[in-house]
Formats: structure tokens, C-alpha cells, sequence
């Protein structure tokens, strides 16, 4: 998948045949001007012809292999390289006219799923005979790559961290709208809640009055995660008592994030979203030493102060060597919700694709500040679940949807 559509591979289709017939054509036409001149041979030339052309064009029988062939120029766009090579066109059947296959996609949230689609579609229908192309769309999330001295987590494919050098950037309504996001694409997702100090994901996730519970299993005692929205959740909120403020030391917790890494029953996850507390203190030391990550996304908002901010965890990160999936900017402009054609640029503009260019990162999106948004968080219904289609919504489902299309992609280079 990339952003960009990507409308060049049926063209390319096109062209190829195009160019194939190009030649036969110009005979044709030169055959046809003598028909005047030789009509005996006439019947039997254009019909010479037309053979030919269609032996030039397309193969003659329509079978498994005519179909991967006339599949192969068409790319995952993210990739770049062919679906058929990479072994996503699976289970190809030829009914009569009728040509079916499965499409294998990196990622259930592939943002451009329809696009792939269409053009495998476009592709089959150019061979001669077919009249309907059914594609079943699947996916197989691939496994994060190993990192030697760091344990992975058993049934957890891919381990994705949400930070932010600042306080209250909006960190937990990133985490919790993308791993809701994710989920609503058919990925399982789990979510941690690492901000051990003030941990709201579970009140974002409609799970403030949620309990849960230890059970025994076959690796001693592990907590069972809370569930909502298509995502299980772990926060410290489950354990405390809610006005008690939390008085914890450095070793204590990283204790309890390995705790709610490998003692909580996970089960079998394709995204383990991780929402960091702020800054670049033991937290964020304890995950990136303690698992490997597939990255990290580092949240920032436009102002300058919280883009230097952004820097340093960013740095923190890449000095850990922990991949940096990119930079989301949230609160980039304010949409007044009686004038939603007005917009207020309240932090600056531009900050977060200026520090993305800088420190050679993507900008994964650019969430607008609307009430809903810091609605659905107070509630417990989160904005791509609650208003699907706000701004803010969509936003966050695409920036999801690239999330784990750079966590493919790194899996699979
Ligand atoms: N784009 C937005 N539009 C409106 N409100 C927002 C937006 N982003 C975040 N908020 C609100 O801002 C507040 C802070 O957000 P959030 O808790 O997600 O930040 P955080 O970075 O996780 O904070 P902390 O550093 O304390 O963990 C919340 O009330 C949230 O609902
Ligand atoms: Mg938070």
C-alpha cells in the first residue's frame, strides 16, 4: 500500500497490449487496402488476421497460469513489488467465465484494499472469455522481525508504542482510536496502557468501571485483559484503587510493564498498541529494552515547544534502536463545529511535516481539534467508533491504516 493510488498498473496492462498489437494492426490495415486489388485471397487473409491478432494478444485457453500471468504486473503499492510474487494471489478457480481468486493483503487495515482489488479485477478481465472476477480479500499479518536479546511476546505478532516527548498531546486518544481502528479492520489488537502514573486508556475505552480478573495458566498466574471495542485492554487503573495516587520507583515499575507484557493472557494478536506516558523517563526505557518493537509513533502537536519536545523522545527511540514508524500531528487546526468551513490554525501550521522532513521520518497524518473527539474520550466511545465519519475519524483510520503498513513492510523487507 502506499498513499498514492496506484492507477499506473492497469495502464501498464494496457500499454503492454496495446503495443503488442500495434504492429499487427498496421499490417491489418495494409491488408485490408488490397482487398480491392485480390478479393480471392481476401477471405482467407482476414481471417489469417484476425487469428493472428488474437494469437498476439491474449493466450488462447483460459487457465490458472493465464490468470497469475496477466496478475503479475500488478504491485502492492507499498511493496512495490508484484502481489503474485509475493505469494498474496492464492486459491485461483475457473468456473466457466467465471475467474475467483483470494487476495492475501500484509495487513486487514490496508487503507487501499478497494484500489488492489479493482486492478487484479481489471487485470483478469482483459483475458479472452472471462465475465465476472470474484476476489475474496483476507490477510496474514506478518511477524514483526526478532531482535537477539530482547524476548518477544508469545502470540504477539507486531508491538507498536505510541509516545511523545510532552504531556497531554493526546498520546491515549491516538493509542485508543487507532487500536479500535484496527480492530474495526478484522486485526486483533490488544492495547497497554504503560502510563502507570495517570492511566486513562480504560475510561477512553468505555472500561472505567471495568475488573479483571488472575487466572492460572500454564505459565503460572496472568492477568486477564479487559475487553471493548474489539480490543483488550491492561492498564494499572484495573489494580488501583482510583483516588490513590500512585508512588512508584524506577525498579518497580519496569516490574510491572514486564508484568503487563509477558503475565497478562494476550492470546494471539496481530497489534499490541502501547500507550507511553509522556516524556523519555523508565517507561519507555523499560518497553524498548524489554521487547522488541516493531516502532514507534512519536505524537506531537504544531507549537514549537512541543516539537522540541517530540525531538528528544524521538532521538531517545532511535538511540535504542527502536524504528520510528513516524510523526502524527494532533490538534493541527481547530474546525468551530457552527462554522465547519472556518479553520483555525490555534498551535501554528506545518510543524509536524517540518519535523518529520528534518529528522527524516514520515508525517503519518494530521488530526484536526473537534470536540467530539475530547467528547468521545471523556464517554468512553471513541471517536472512530462513536462519529465514524468526522474528520477527526477518518483521519485516525487512515493513520491507522499506515501504522501497519509500515510495520508490513519492515516485516517483510
Ligand atoms: N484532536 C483533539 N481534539 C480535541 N480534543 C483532543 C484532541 N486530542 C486530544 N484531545 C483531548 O486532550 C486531552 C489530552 O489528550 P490525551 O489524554 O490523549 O493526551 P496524552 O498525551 O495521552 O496525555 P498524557 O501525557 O497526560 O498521557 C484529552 O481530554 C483528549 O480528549
Ligand atoms: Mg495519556
Amino acid at each position: 500500500m502506499s498513499l498514492c493510488h496506484p492507477k499506473s498498473t492497469n495502464e501498464r496492462h494496457e500499454d503492454i497490449l496495446k503495443n503488442s498489437n500495434k504492429n499487427i494492426l498496421k499490417g491489418t490495415r495494409w491488408l485490408r487496402s488490397q482487398i480491392s486489388r485480390a478479393k480471392p485471397i481476401v477471405i482467407y487473409g482476414l481471417l489469417w488476421i484476425d487469428l493472428i491478432e488474437q494469437q498476439n494478444t491474449m493466450p488462447n485457453t483460459l487457465d490458472i497460469s493465464s490468470v497469475l500471468d496477466i496478475l503479475r504486473p500488478v504491485q502492492d503499492p507499498e511493496l512495490q513489488k508484484s502481489l503474485v510474487e509475493l505469494n498474496m494471489i492464492r486459491n485461483v478457480k475457473i468456473d466457466g467465465s467465471n475467474v475467483s481468486f483470494t487476495l492475501v493483503l500484509t495487513t486487514p487495515a490496508c487503507p487501499l484494499r478497494e484500489f488492489i482489488v479493482e486492478d487484479c479485477q481489471k487485470a483478469v478481465k482483459q483475458l479472452p472469455g472471462v465475465e465476472k472476477v470474484s476476489v475474496e480479500v483476507t490477510a496474514e499479518t506478518p511477524q514483526q522481525k526478532g531482535v537477539v536479546d530482547r524476548q518477544g511476546i508469545e502470540g504477539v505478532k507486531n508491538i507498536v508504542a505510541i509516545s511523545s516527548g510532552k504531556g497531554g498531546v493526546g498520546k491515549s486518544t491516538v493509542a485508543v482510536n487507532v487500536a479500535v481502528a484496527l480492530a474495526q479492520t478484522g486485526a486483533k489488537v490488544g492495547l497497554l496502557d504503560a502510563d502507570i502514573y495517570g492511566p486513562n486508556d480504560p475510561t477512553m475505552l468505555g472500561l472505567g468501571e471495568a475488573k479483571v480478573m488472575v487466572k492460572e495458566g500454564k505459565n503460572g498466574e496472568s492477568l486477564e485483559p479487559a475487553f471493548n471495542y474489539g480490543v483488550k485492554l491492561v492498564s494499572m487503573a484495573f489494580l488501583i484503587d482510583k483516588d490513590q495516587p500512585v508512588i512508584w520507583r524506577g525498579p518497580m515499575l519496569n516490574g510491572i510493564i514486564r508484568q503487563f507484557l509477558y503475565q497478562v493472557n494476550w492470546g494471539d494478536l496481530d497489534y499490541l498498541i502501547v500507550d507511553m506516558p509522556p516524556g523519555t523517563g523508565d517507561a519507555q526505557l523499560t518497553m524498548a529494552q524489554a521487547v522488541p518493537m516493531a516502532g514507534v509513533v512519536i505524537v506531537t502537536t504544531p507549537q514549537t515547544v512541543a516539537l522540541l519536545d517530540s525531538r528528544k523522545g524521538l532521538k531517545m527511540f532511535q538511540q535504542l534502536g527502536v524504528p520510528v514508524l513516524g510523526i502524527v500531528e494532533n490538534m493541527s487546526y481547530f474546525v468551530p463545529p457552527d462554522m465547519p468551513d472556518k479553520q483555525y490554525d490555534i498551535f501554528g501550521s506545518g510543524g509536524g511535516e517540518k519535523t518529520a522532513a528534518e529528522l527524516g521520518v514520515p508525517l503519518l497524518g494530521c488530526i484536526p481539534l473537534e470536540i467530539p473527539l475530547r467528547e468521545g474520550g471523556d464517554t468512553g466511545v471513541p471517536i472512530v467508533a462513536g462519529q465514524p465519519g468526522s474528520a477527526s475519524a477518518r483521519e485516525l483510520r487512515a493513520i491507522a491504516g499506515r501504522i501497519a503498513g509500515k510495520v508490513s513492510v519492515a516485516a517483510l523487507a
